[in-house]
C-alpha cells in the first residue's frame, strides 16, 4: 500500500515536471470544476482591471490592495472592456443559483470572471489570488484555467472569542481577511464572557468601564501556577464595531455578534450586580479553590480564571430582561446581518434552584424545572429578537426544555443537538468540539499550552457536516459549519494564527468544495503551497516537524 502510494506520488511529480501548470494550481478551497489548459496570462502594472458594473469596484480595490501589499503595484480600474485585461462582470446569468457562484477563465487573452452578483466576482478574485505566484515580482504569471465554482454550504464560519483575551481592531480585521481569503462568509464575534465584556453599550457604561477589565489572570494551564497580578482588558467602541462590520461587508462576510445569556455573564454581573440572583454574594465565593485570585475579594468582580461559573443572570428578575433587551436594542443598528447569537451554553442552574425569584417564575409559568426556566428566557429573548426582524442563534443547550420557534442551533457538544434540531425542522450550524474546535492541540507533541483535545489537520479535513443520521430532506436544515477559536490559551495574535493555520484552510474546503472533490492526499500536497502563502501573509502557522 505504502509502495503504491509512493509510486503514485512519483508519477505525479514526473508528470508535473513535464507539464508546468501542475505546480501552480493549488487552489484552496478546491473549486467545484477546474480544467487546466495550455497558455498563461501575465499581470503587470499596465494590465487594466475592467469593472462592468459599479458594484464590483470595492472588489477591484480589494485586489489592488492585495497586489500593493504583496507585490508592490496596483492596476488601473477602468469601465471599458478590452483584451489583455482582468474583467469582472457580476450581471451574468448563471446556471447555479447558489450565492457566490462564479466562472473564471484565464488564458493568453486575459482573465474573465463572471457571476450573477458581486459576491461571485469577489470569490473569483479570491481564486485569482490563489493562482498568483509566490515570489514578489512585477509580472505575475497566471496559468490558463477554466473554473466553474460555487460553495457547497451557505454558512461557512469561524468564531473568535475576544472575551478571554482581547484582540485589537487591527487583528480582528486580519482575522476577517483570513476568512475572506478562504471564501468563508460568517464571522461569529464572541463579544461577552465571564472574563470580559467587550462591546460598548451606551445605556450601561459600566459594562465596559468595569466589565471590560479584570485584575489578574491565572498563569498557565488551569488551575494555573498562581496569578499574573496584572490588570487586563479592553473593549470596542460602537464606532470601532461599525468599522469592523463595514470592513467585513466589503469582503462579503456577515458578522454575527454573540451576547452570552444567561450564563458566562460574570463580567456583566461585576458591572451590574442586580443581574445576579444573589447580588450581595461576592465573586470569590464562586471562584475555584485551586486557582489563585488577585486583588480585592469583595463584591462582584470580573473572573480571573477559566471555566463555568454558577453566578448567572437571574431569570426571575424583570431587570434581567430589560437589560438584555436594552443591549439588543443598542447592538441592532451595528450589525446589519440577520443573526443575533445569544449563547445559551453552560448555564449552571444552582443559583436558580436557590433563588426565590427564579422559583417564583417557574411556578407562575408552570415550567417543568430550571431547564424549563432556561427555555423561558431563551424563548422570550427569541420573540424579542424576532420582533426586530432578526433570527436567533444559540448553542445546543437551547434545545433543553423545548426549542424556541425559529431558532438556529449551533451544535457544539457533538452532533446530537444538530441532528435532533434538523429532524425537528430547525436550521443548524455544525460546530462539534470533536472536529472543528480550533483551540484543541493539532499535534500530540504540542509545546504550547492549549485547552487540550487533539484535532489534527486530517481530522478536520475529514469532517462531514451532514450527519449520516439525516435523510435528504432533513439534511437541508444544515446550513453549514463553523470553526471555533476559544482564546483561554491564546493571548496574542500570533498564537491565534498558529492555532488556525493550516486547519482553517482544511475547514474552508470542507465547507466550500463538493463532497466528491474532497481528497486528503491532494489537499496535503496543496498545503506545501499554502504554507508559502501564509509566509506571504506574514501569518504564523503550525507545521508538523
Ligand atoms: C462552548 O464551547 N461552550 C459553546
Ligand atoms: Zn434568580
Amino acid at each position: 500500500m505504502m509502495i503504491q502510494r509512493k509510486f503514485f506520488l512519483l508519477l505525479v511529480a514526473a508528470f508535473c515536471s513535464i507539464v508546468s501548470f501542475c505546480q501552480t494550481i493549488n487552489i484552496i478551497p478546491q473549486p467545484a470544476k477546474l480544467t487546466a489548459s495550455k497558455g498563461k496570462f501575465v499581470i503587470s502594472k499596465t494590465t487594466p482591471m475592467v469593472i462592468l458594473s459599479e458594484s464590483d469596484r470595492s472588489t477591484a480595490l480589494y485586489l489592488n490592495n492585495y497586489l500593493k501589499s504583496h507585490y508592490g503595484f496596483t492596476l488601473a480600474i477602468v469601465k471599458k472592456s478590452g483584451s489583455k485585461s482582468i474583467i469582472l462582470g457580476s450581471n451574468n446569468k448563471m446556471e447555479s443559483s447558489m450565492q457566490g457562484a462564479y466562472r473564471f477563465q484565464s488564458g493568453n487573452s486575459g482573465i474573465v470572471i463572471k457571476a450573477a452578483s458581486s459576491v461571485g466576482t469577489f470569490y473569483g478574485i479570491q481564486t485569482l489570488i490563489q493562482l498568483l505566484p509566490l515570489q514578489k515580482s512585477a509580472s505575475l504569471e497566471i496559468p490558463a484555467v477554466e473554473i466553474a465554482d460555487e460553495p457547497r454550504f451557505a454558512y461557512r464560519g469561524a468564531m473568535l472569542d475576544v472575551g478571554r483575551h482581547f484582540f485589537s481592531v487591527d487583528f480582528v480585521k486580519k482575522y476577517i481577511d483570513y476568512l475572506a481569503l478562504h471564501k468563508m462568509n460568517y464571522f461569529h464575534w464572541h463579544l461577552t464572557e465571564d472574563q470580559g465584556w467587550r462591546i460598548e453599550i451606551k445605556q450601561y457604561p459600566k459594562l465596559t468601564s468595569i466589565g471590560g477589565f479584570r485584575n489578574g489572570t491565572i498563569i498557565g494551564r488551569y488551575p494555573g501556577k498562581g496569578n499574573d497580578e496584572t490588570a487586563y482588558g479592553g473593549f470596542y467602541t460602537q464606532e470601532q464595531i461599525k468599522d469592523v462590520v463595514a470592513y467585513a461587508g466589503e469582503r462579503f462576510i456577515t458578522v454575527v455578534p454573540e451576547i452570552e445569556m444567561p450564563g458566562h455573564g460574570s463580567a456583566a454581573i461585576a458591572a451590574y450586580p442586580e443581574l445576579s440572583c444573589f447580588p450581595d454574594t461576592p465573586t470569590i465565593n464562586y471562584f475555584p479553590k485551586d486557582c489563585t485570585w488577585f486583588g480585592d475579594t469583595t463584591g462582584k468582580k470580573v473572573q480571573q480564571t477559566w471555566g463555568v461559573f454558577d453566578d448567572v443572570f437571574c431569570a426571575g428578575n424583570e431587570y434581567t430582561f430589560k437589560f438584555l433587551q436594552d443591549v439588543i436594542n443598542e447592538i441592532l443598528p451595528l450589525f446589519p446581518g440577520k443573526y443575533i447569537h445569544v449563547g445559551g451554553d453552560e448555564c449552571p442552574k444552582n443559583n436558580w434552584k436557590k433563588c426565590p425569584r427564579c422559583q417564583q417564575r417557574i411556578k407562575e409559568n408552570g415550567l417543568r424545572d430550571e431547564h424549563g426556566l432556561q427555555s423561558y428566557l431563551i424563548q422570550r429573548m427569541e420573540k424579542y429578537v424576532n420582533s426586530k426582524g432578526k433570527t436567533l442563534i444559540g448553542w445546543d443547550e437551547i434545545l433543553e426544555g423545548g426549542l424556541a420557534a425559529n431558532a438556529v442551533v449551533m451544535s457544539w457538544r457533538g452532533e446530537e443537538g444538530g441532528i435532533a434540531a434538523a429532524k425537528d425542522k430547525h436550521q443548524v450550524i455544525m460546530t462539534p468540539g470533536s472536529h472543528v474546535y480550533l483551540d484543541h492541540s493539532q499535534t500530540k507533541q504540542e509545546d504550547s499550552v492549549t485547552i487540550g483535545g487533539f484535532t489534527s489537520l486530517e481530522k478536520i479535513y475529514s469532517y462531514e457536516p451532514i450527519p449520516k443520521e439525516l435523510n435528504e430532506a432533513q439534511a437541508k436544515y444544515v446550513l453549514g459549519a463553523q470553526g471555533n477559536v476559544w482564546t483561554e490559551y491564546m493571548a496574542y495574535p500570533s498564537k491565534v494564527e498558529y492555532m488556525i493555520f493550516p486547519r482553517l484552510s482544511a475547514l474552508s474546503e470542507v465547507l466550500w468544495s463538493p463532497k466528491a472533490t474532497k481528497n486528503w492526499e491532494t489537499f496535503k500536497t496543496k498545503t506545501a503551497t499554502q504554507y508559502r502563502r501564509y509566509n506571504i501573509w506574514e501569518a504564523n502557522y503550525f507545521k508538523e516537524k
